[in-house]
């Protein structure tokens, strides 16, 4: 340790050192990123809420541990906690992870350095949270994941390839997710649509079924918080959320269909060119306002130096529960209608007024999520923007 100099840094309740480093990359002998911290902070909300829900003491897997902030954090900041295992493939990363441990003065942190996979195959069935936070891709661990993870489990899943799950390229989501991508407004919800549906058809293979308790989109990764629920039949109904999105970039209409091996449409029903496809995908409830409504009551109890952000990210996401898969971008219309904008929540006034849902989405600020046919809206659009 003594090669290094150190840097320290205090999230949450917890202090962390590591070696410095200039640029935050795989290559720093120790990974940590700070533009993470709002990720944690929502882990911390997440794990003490499924411990209270579980009203049991848990035992916590931090998958890839890096400096070990997230496991060291989870026992030091989360009631109810039993043991917490951190895993690292870097002898480096262990020396940090054993150092923070000390460093906070706990006990019942046990350190480990196997591949990922091996680790949770060793150790199959002990975890009620398993949390996956690896460099880009989890693609490769999940079907351990799948494997290991027991009943009522809580499995939480980070991805930074978004540029694959989005779309930018075509080619890395099909490899890995075996879906294919579409780069439409909205491709940050079938980013996340596409990742949970590889979860959910990866798990079923071991007659497991997923609840997805919360998902968010924030800044370059995408992040999962989901219940694992065990029997093929759950699995098999589970899987009928799977299906595809059907996109116009003409018009902007979009429809979706459930089914693994469903048709779907070729031609736009509004405009008649040639719709695109996304999936397969997850088309099943991605946020649970239930879950999410406790862990904002839980940040009552909890120091987070992000928790203005926390707030503020999962009130939406709460909102968005129950609402339709993909949303409208207000600007996007406009430019396909050669308009001006007009404000955005005159908009959401008229849909409402007209008996239509309108919530907003954390995927993007000029987002509206509705059950409005898309001719509807444009037709608000067109009559707010010319009283401008
Ligand atoms: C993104 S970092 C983890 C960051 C950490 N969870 C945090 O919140 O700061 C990924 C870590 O996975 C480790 N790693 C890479 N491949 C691995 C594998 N196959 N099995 C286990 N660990 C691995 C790396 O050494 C690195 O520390
Ligand atoms: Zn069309």
């Amino acid at each position: 340790m003594d090669e290094y100099n150190i840097k320290t840094v205090e999230e949450g309740l917890t202090k962390i050192q590591f070696p410095e480093f200039d640029k935050i990359s795989s290559e720093a002998p120790v990974f940590y990123n700070p533009h993470m911290e709002l990720n944690r902070d929502i882990s911390i909300l997440a794990l003490q809420t499924f411990q209270k829900q579980e009203n049991q003491d848990i035992n916590i897997c931090d998958l890839f541990g890096g400096s070990g902030i997230r496991g060291v954090r989870y026992k030091n900041e989360i009631n109810g906690v039993d043991h917490v295992f951190i895993n690292d493939i870097s002898e480096t990363a262990n020396e940090y992870e054993r150092h923070n441990v000390k460093l906070n003065n706990l006990e019942d942190i046990e350190i480990f350095q196997h591949d990922a996979s091996m680790f949770l195959r060793m150790h199959r069935g002990e975890f009620d949270v398993i949390d996956i936070d690896p460099f880009g891709t989890p693609s490769p661990f999940l079907d351990s994941a799948g494997y290991c993870s027991r009943r009522n489990s809580l499995l939480c899943v980070t991805a930074t390839d978004t540029s694959a799950l989005c779309g930018t390229y075509k080619e890395p989501c099909i490899r890995k997710y075996n879906a294919k991508p579409y780069k439409s407004e909205y491709c940050h919800e079938t980013g996340i649509r596409i990742l949970a549906g590889f979860v959910a058809l990866t798990l079923a293979k071991y007659s497991k079924s997923i609840e997805v308790k919360l998902s968010h989109s924030t800044e370059h990764y995408m992040r999962l918080y989901i219940e694992v629920k065990k029997g093929s039949k759950k699995s098999d109904e589970c899987l009928k959320n799977i299906g595809y999105i059907s996109h116009c970039k003409h018009c902007l209409y979009r429809e979706q269909n459930k089914g693994l091996a469903t048709s779907t449409p070729d031609i736009c029903p509004e405009c008649g060119e040639k719709l695109i496809q996304a999936g397969p995908l997850w088309l099943g409830d991605i946020q649970n306002a239930e879950f999410i409504s406790k862990m904002i009551e839980e940040s009552e109890n909890k120091k987070l130096n992000t928790k203005e952000d926390v707030l503020k990210l999962l009130e939406s996401c709460r909102v968005e529960a129950k609402s339709p898969a993909t949303f409208y971008d207000v600007h996007k219309i406009c430019k396909l209608l050669k308009i001006s904008a007009p404000k955005l929540d005159l908009v959401f006034d008229n849909l409402e007024k007209e008996g239509f849902e309108a919530v907003k989405t954390h995927f993007n600020p000029l987002g509206i999520k509705t059950n409005a046919p898309l001719k509807k809206i444009k037709e608000i659009i067109k009559t707010l923007s010319s009283s401008n």
